[in-house]
């Protein structure tokens, strides 16, 4: 095997965070606002997008170099067809010790009800899911196409079902939005094989509108949550988690807060992106990215592959939340940015 890979700040590679497709069935507001991604919008052509080889190839090689977990992001990652054909191909695939990789998925859920067998049955580990309000009102005002929460629900249950574990739950927070669900979400989710996790709403993309003012800070979501549920902290699992963990004092299980604006974790940052076309990018508010694309279909081998992963990662110095606080709106607003959906999350 290849000596691990570390950047210029000696972080290594271990996450590779892989966008299947451009494209998605909700326009939440925070993500992709229909003002902006309407009738008109260009998405993807689809010789564009790798193909499910190409991802493979990739991922094969990124594994070479010490990756351990792949995430598979969009968009919508379930829109892409035969999805479970490259969940296959990727839970063939082995460490240098010979282990598997751990490969999850983050989806909104609206398919899960359908897809979760045969998702488990490709090889799937894992899957983690946003719902961002039980209150369906709510719920379909922000996905902004009138999906019920209800379907959302059924969808977790089914990868429950089907065996997926653990399965984690994405709730986005934004002030005066979504926040008087904070503890409604606990409630329900306590006590359950699902762990909810509280995320400050970022400032990704260039769409969203971004600002501080609606950013609940994680210290305020674990202060509510504890005044009714009380709450201890939990160390970390894994190095590099974007999660910090909190359980419930009388045993029920746990939530965790991500904290990138308020309490950035760059300093851990072992995350790699490829987006829908096959660009490398080593930050989520990277604003460009490596074209891998022209490597695989210029005929570059394994080992020419693995080199530029490797010369990309050693010159990565990405650590945009730690230092977007001493940044002015102004500056902040002229760095250009790549959409969520097409680096993927
Ligand atoms: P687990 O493997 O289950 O811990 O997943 P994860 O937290 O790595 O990924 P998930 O897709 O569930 O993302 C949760 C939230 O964290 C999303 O809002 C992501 O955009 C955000 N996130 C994930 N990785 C990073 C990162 O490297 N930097 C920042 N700023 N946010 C991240
Ligand atoms: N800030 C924080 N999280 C976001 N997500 C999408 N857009 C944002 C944002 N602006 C979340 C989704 C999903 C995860 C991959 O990223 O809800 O759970
Ligand atoms: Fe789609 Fe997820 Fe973005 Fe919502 S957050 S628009 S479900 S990709
Ligand atoms: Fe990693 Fe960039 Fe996120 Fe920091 S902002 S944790 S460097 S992806």
């Amino acid at each position: 095997s290849l000596p691990l890979l570390a950047d210029r700040f000696n972080r290594p590679l271990r996450d590779l965070r892989i966008s299947v497709t451009d494209r998605c069935n909700f326009r939440c507001v925070y993500c992709m606002p229909k003002e902006i991604f309407g009738r008109d919008y260009a998405f993807l052509d689809r010789d564009e997008l790798l193909t499910f080889e190409e991802i493979t190839r990739l991922a094969a090689v990124a594994a070479t170099h010490g990756v351990h977990k792949i995430r598979l992001t969009g968009g919508e990652p379930l829109l892409r067809r035969g999805i479970e054909d490259l969940i296959a191909q990727l839970a063939a695939l082995r460490t240098p010790e010979g282990d598997p990789l751990d490969i999850a998925l983050t989806t909104n859920g609206s398919a899960l009800a359908v897809k979760a067998e045969a998702l488990k049955a490709a090889g799937l580990r894992r899957v983690t899911v946003s719902i961002d309000s039980l209150d369906d009102a709510l719920f379909q005002r922000m996905n902004d196409v009138r999906f019920p929460v209800a379907r959302v629900l059924d969808g977790i249950d089914a990868a429950h079902a089907a065996g997926l574990a653990p399965i984690r739950l994405n709730m986005v927070v934004k002030r005066g939005v979504n926040d008087t669900e904070i503890v409604e979400m606990a409630r329900r989710f306590k006590g359950t094989p699902y762990t909810l996790r509280f995320i400050e709403y970022m400032d990704v993309g260039n769409s969203n509108g971004w600002s501080l003012d609606e950013v609940i800070p994680s210290a305020e979501v674990i202060a509510r949550i504890d005044k009714i549920f009380p709450l201890e902290p939990v160390g970390a699992a894994v190095a590099g988690e974007t999660a910090k963990r909190w359980r419930y004092r009388d045993g029920e299980g746990e939530i965790g807060v991500i904290s990138s604006v308020t309490n950035a974790f760059c300093g851990t940052c072992n995350r790699a992106r490829i987006s829908t076309e096959g660009q490398l990018f080593t930050c989520l508010f990277a604003s460009e990215g490596s074209d891998l694309r022209s490597l695989l279909r210029g005929g570059a081998s394994d080992d020419e592959l693995a080199a530029a992963m490797a010369s990309i990662w050693g010159q990565r110095a990405d650590r945009y939340s730690e230092i977007r606080a001493g940044l002015t709106p102004e500056l902040r607003a002229q760095r250009k940015r790549i959409e969520m959906s097409y680096i993927g999350g």
